[in-house]
């Protein structure tokens, strides 16, 4: 059993918030099992300079992009040309597999996020070795190989049949094999993977109730590409539904363009969206229709995207969230429901991450505040989204475990 004393700021399910002040938390075997502001034993971790908040979620991040981050480009396709494609293939070498997966799950705890919804370049090895890796650092994933077999460069494309069968076999390999440890399969988009593969991925995933992420109408040159491609679908949304990859255990990047019918596609498949609002903007792909997804009641929560994103910092994602809507007026609650219980809804898992409640996963965030804030829930936020960095995240633990702990 460890005690942990702190200030703890969580959304709870109807998107309010509580902030309570000097409370001890109790965890043992991975979860919380009682809080409290009477101490349950004497011996307790003081973390009462730091505010405690649920571990933030990061629902779309590409682990081998990461240091090709900021590379500037006119749009989504010659971007992945000029500088993406080069760079995954740079996975196919073991031993860069290995030094870049160190480096983005110690960023990634740095910055206080202990879930994260992860496409590894499309060599299956970079992907069992970013499982290994993530098994080391103690961070919960859901991740799977990128995968495409047309339309991509040589080195990067992989046979269509033994594309199926290493993804297959990676998700037997990994898959639920620890708590912490999810495959997921990951078709890139529409126009890299043919119809036989999509259809593979679709009737495996469904037939073992397993998630599937891809990008859906991030970018127009994009979306009239998927028009050439699948001449008989009326959209592009369309085309996953005709492949079976849509579903309530799909997350689908980006979602810009969409028409209405689209939408309604993706309520009645209870699909759900991947916002990520500071790739869109760094790719000028477009404004997301937050209102229209809302009305649609279409399950939605916040990416990363690095390495479109420019940081793996999800309180950044948050102010660009809320920047980025010029009409919807997104407040701070809300924009820390996205990143936290919201995002654990889009997973299914609202039950067990997300908010600092009795009987969840003790994953936590502990950042430093200015001494001189006032503590009150409003400015603790407004400082989280406005000002601070991931030189104030003072501890990560997930499944009770310390994870990171700031220097000095
Ligand atoms: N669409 C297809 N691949 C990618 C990718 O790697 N990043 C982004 N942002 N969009 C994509
Ligand atoms: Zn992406």
């Amino acid at each position: 059993m460890i005690q942990i004393k702190t200030n703890i700021l969580t959304p709870l399910i109807d998107k309010s918030i509580l902030f309570k002040q000097n409370q001890y938390i109790k965890i043992e075997n991975s979860r919380i099992i009682d809080i409290s502001s009477e101490k349950f034993s004497d011996t307790y971790l003081d973390y009462s300079n730091a505010v405690c908040l649920p571990g933030l979620i990061d629902l779309h991040v590409h682990l081998s992009q990461v240091n090709v981050r900021g590379k500037h480009a006119d749009g989504l396709l010659q971007w992945l040309d000029n500088y993406i494609f080069t760079e995954e293939e740079k996975a196919n070498d073991p031993r860069y597999a290995k030094d870049i997966a160190v480096q983005f799950f110690a960023n990634l705890l740095s910055c206080g996020t202990t879930t994260a919804v992860v496409y590894v370049a499309p060599n299956p090895s970079a992907c069992d070795i970013a499982f290994q890796e993530a098994q080391e650092a103690g961070v919960r994933v859901i991740m799977g190989q990128t995968l495409m077999d047309r339309n991509c460069p040589d080195f990067l494309c992989r046979d269509t049949n033994r594309s199926l069968e290493e993804a297959i076999t990676l998700y037997h390999k990994w898959n639920k094999t620890t708590p912490l440890l999810e495959y997921i399969f990951t078709p890139r988009f529409a126009p890299v993977c043919s119809s036989k593969l999509m259809k593979g991925i679709g009737k495996f995933a469904s037939d073992n109730k397993a998630y599937i992420q891809t990008h859906l109408s991030e970018n127009k040159q994009e979306l009239k590409w998927v028009h050439e491609l699948f001449p008989d679908s009326n959209s592009y949304t369309e085309v996953y539904e005709k492949h079976q990859l849509l579903g309530e255990k799909t997350l689908l990047g980006h979602a810009i363009h969409l028409s209405d019918e689209e939408m309604n596609i993706l309520t009645q498949t209870k699909s759900k969206i991947t916002h990520c609002p500071d790739s869109n903007f760094f790719l000028h792909s477009g404004t997301f229709h937050l209102q229209k997804i809302l009305d649609h009641n279409i399950d939605f929560a916040l990416g990363s995207d690095v390495g479109a994103g420019t940081t793996l910092y999800m309180p950044h994602i948050m102010k660009m969230f809320i920047y980025r809507q010029e009409e919807y007026h997104i407040t701070l609650k809300e924009a820390l429901y996205y990143s936290t219980l919201g995002a654990a809804k889009v997973l299914g898992k609202e039950g067990l991450l997300g908010s600092i409640e009795k009987g969840k996963e003790a994953d936590l965030t502990f950042i430093e505040l200015p001494e001189n804030l006032n503590r009150m829930p409003e400015e603790i936020l407004s400082y989280l989204i406005y000002l601070s960095d991931p030189a104030n995240i003072f501890a990560t633990y997930i499944a009770g475990q310390e994870r990171y702990k700031k220097k000095g």
